[in-house]
């Protein structure tokens, strides 16, 4: 750990203990910032990296998802408290219980095939979210890098995203298009089948967006009992987006990355009646918004993640 890191942390660790949590410690540490254990049940997130989108929003969102509660088998965040020091703003959370599903895949890579543990985890959140509806203050936010509500103009979930594919394309396009043959063609096709998706389709349902194993803490047996960090991509709407997302971001970087992604898109459709190529369009849209959010040229494990996602096999257009 380099000193100015370690230096950081005990800087972080002295302030929380001056504020009488004697019993802080270090939890975890991220590209957004750290999170510390205050040992009263709560935990205190440092955002010295990227500043949360709409806090006030975001709380709202939170109580929306806990007015459901009855519904859902896990815990979901609760904002307590928010303040800022010398610019860097704290949040105040409950401690939620349990431990991460699994470490990121940039840290530890999975193995060959996808524990049924995962599976059936994975199925249990997503099942569990989609009985969420959408509301109006998840339509109010704003995808991380974006520069207005998803939502802002248009009824469709399929063409909020649409118009946010070509905000997202004029932000650093010119890059991705070094690394994805035919982009052009790749981006007209992506919007043009977002915008054929049948109105009568999906209900609208709270979209987490960012379901990545340390984002779903389990139990000593694997059920779920918390999803956290809502907010990079959170909104109101179609679960197959979830569905889609999920099962692309399980295993991003491991050698098996690209089957455990055909696997559990395989799986998700069988079990939750997403058509496959609703789901295989929805991972390029992903791929498509988020590029850039961890460097705009490229450098970054992300950027080249999604221009592979996008490579991959041919563009049809869904069922
Ligand atoms: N309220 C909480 N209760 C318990 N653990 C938490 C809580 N918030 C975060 N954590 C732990 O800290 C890790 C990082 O926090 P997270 O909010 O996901 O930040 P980021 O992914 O942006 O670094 C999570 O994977 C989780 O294990
Ligand atoms: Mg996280």
């Amino acid at each position: 750990m380099a000193t100015h890191r370690r230096q950081h942390i005990a800087d972080w660790i002295r302030y929380f203990a001056d504020r009488g949590h004697e019993d802080v410690r270090p939890l975890a540490a991220g590209v957004e910032g750290a999170v510390y254990l205050l040992g009263d049940g709560r935990i205190a997130k440092v955002w010295s990296g990227r500043r949360p989108v709409g806090l006030g929003l975001m709380r709202r969102v939170y109580d929306d998802i806990a007015r459901e509660s009855a519904s859902l088998p896990f815990a979901t965040p609760e904002i307590l408290a928010v303040e800022e020091h010398e610019g860097v703003l704290v949040t105040y959370e409950r401690e939620l219980r349990g431990t991460p599903l699994r470490a990121d895949s940039a840290v530890v890579s999975p193995g060959r095939e996808v524990p049924a543990r995962d599976t059936d985890a994975l199925l249990t959140v997503l099942r569990a979210l989609s009985a969420v509806p959408g509301t109006e203050a998840m339509r109010c936010l704003t995808v991380q890098g974006d520069d207005r509500p998803l939502w802002e103009g248009h009824a469709r979930f399929p063409d909020a995203l649409a118009a946010l594919i070509q905000r997202a394309v004029r932000r650093h396009g010119d890059q991705l298009a070094t690394l994805v043959p035919d982009f052009a063609a790749t981006v007209r096709r992506t919007t043009e089948s977002l915008r054929a998706l049948p109105d009568d389709g999906p209900v609208v349902t709270v979209v987490h967006g960012d379901l990545v194993p340390p984002n779903i803490h389990v139990d000593d047996t694997g059920a779920p009992t918390a999803v956290l960090d809502f907010g990079f991509f959170t909104t109101a709407g179609d679960p197959a987006f979830e569905a889609a997302v999920t099962a692309a971001v399980w295993d991003m970087y491991g050698p098996y990355a690209e089957r455990h992604t055909a696997t559990l898109t395989r799986l998700f459709a069988e079990e939750l009646h997403h058509s496959p190529d609703t789901l295989a369009l929805y991972q390029r849209v992903y791929a498509l918004t988020t590029y850039d959010l961890f460097s705009p040229d490229g450098s970054d494990g992300h950027f080249r993640w999604c221009a592979a996602l996008l490579r991959r096999g041919a563009v049809t257009p869904p069922r």
